[in-house]
């Protein structure tokens, strides 16, 4: 089943998109000292090629993937209040928008009188944008290509009045929480007095539901990691023998996050432009780290980064929260 799914994923990327990669002068770089630190590690940004993309769609609807569905059953139970809190007419900034869904399915109720679409890969947020202003042709809509996670600047087309940040799918626990707070207080700058965040949060929960999210029965999850390596072979001309890696997801709860691993399987040389590196059998490679938050740490990250939290909103079993922070002045 889990070939199946892999196969048809396949045939829907293009042999580009799946072969030699493009890489940057920068990318490669950090590639190369990832690989060569004491613990190799590899950034989570490089999971996401054409296929990593496609398999994190398919993960999204795994059983035990519970983010997504437990996320969007509450923007369902709650859309009315939170658009109330919320406010309609805003300028509505959609971070790492993908095909825009999420977002859209709350236009009906906030309203927004611009929508800005942003995500790393401008052309799929394009695509995406077209077919949406045949929706809602009375919605301004804006497409922006940037990786907003380093440096955050928004051109002038980007109405200044009311900005309302939509950062769900919990992807600030990909960054440290350090890093959560910089990226935030980044997002405070760009807001204005009348601002504010629509963010989605993880909440730490037990560790068994947590491992089993991040290490599945059908093993999309492991394909997923493991594909980051097929991405590396084909940026740095790397020679990563997939078959000899192995796929490791767990909930560390002395450190309150997810950590995604690859551990060699043998003894081997990996080679790739401009360096290589020997991994003994059960040497690993760190590949992502996803933190958990406490509901009451969440809020302290976003007073901290300068939004007040207004209004919280959960699901039954406070597995995920979805917040609405105001800016608050400086
Ligand atoms: C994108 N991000 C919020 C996902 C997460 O849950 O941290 C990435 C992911 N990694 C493995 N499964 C999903």
């Amino acid at each position: 089943m889990a070939a199946r799914m892999i196969n048809l994923m396949l045939t829907s990327c293009t042999s580009e998109e799946l072969g030699a990669s493009v890489v940057n002068a920068h990318d490669a770089e950090e590639l190369h000292a990832g690989l060569l630190a004491p613990e190799a590690c590899i950034s989570p940004k490089f999971l996401y090629d054409a296929l990593g993309s496609k398999l994190f769609e398919a993960i999204c609807e795994l059983p035990e993937y519970y983010p997504t569905r437990t996320e969007a059953a509450i923007f369902e139970r709650h859309g009315a209040e939170i658009a109330r809190v919320a406010g309609t007419g805003t300028t509505l900034l959609d971070l790492g928008a993908g095909n825009c869904a999420k977002a859209a399915s709350l236009f009906p109720l906030l309203q927004p009188s611009q929508y800005v679409a942003i995500d790393i890969s401008s052309e799929f947020v394009h695509e995406a944008l077209a077919r949406l202003r045949q929706r809602f042709p009375k919605v301004e809509m804006e497409a922006l290509g940037m990786d907003f996670s380093n440096r955050f600047e928004l051109p002038e087309l980007v109405r200044a009045e009311r900005r309302l940040f939509f950062y769900p799918g919990s992807s600030l626990g990909n960054f440290t929480p350090e890093d959560a707070q910089a990226f935030l207080a980044r997002l405070r700058a760009q807001c204005g007095p009348d601002g504010g965040i629509l963010i989605g949060i993880d909440l730490a929960k037990d560790k068994a539901t947590l491992d089993a999210a991040y290490d599945d029965a059908l093993g999309v999850t492991a394909a997923f990691n493991l594909n980051i390596l097929r991405h590396v072979n084909g940026l740095v001309d790397a020679d990563f023998d997939i078959r000899q890696w192995k796929h490791h997801g767990f909930y560390n709860a002395a450190r309150g996050r997810i950590e995604m691993h690859l551990e060699a399987r043998s003894a081997q040389q990996v080679r790739w432009r401009g360096g290589d590196r020997r991994f003994e059998a059960g040497d690993c490679i760190h590949t992502e780290n996803s933190y958990k938050y406490q509901q009451a740490d969440a809020i302290k990250l976003l007073e901290r980064s300068g939004f007040e939290a207004t209004r919280v909103w959960t699901d039954p079993q406070r597995w995920f929260a979805v917040i609405h922070a105001q800016a608050i002045a400086p």
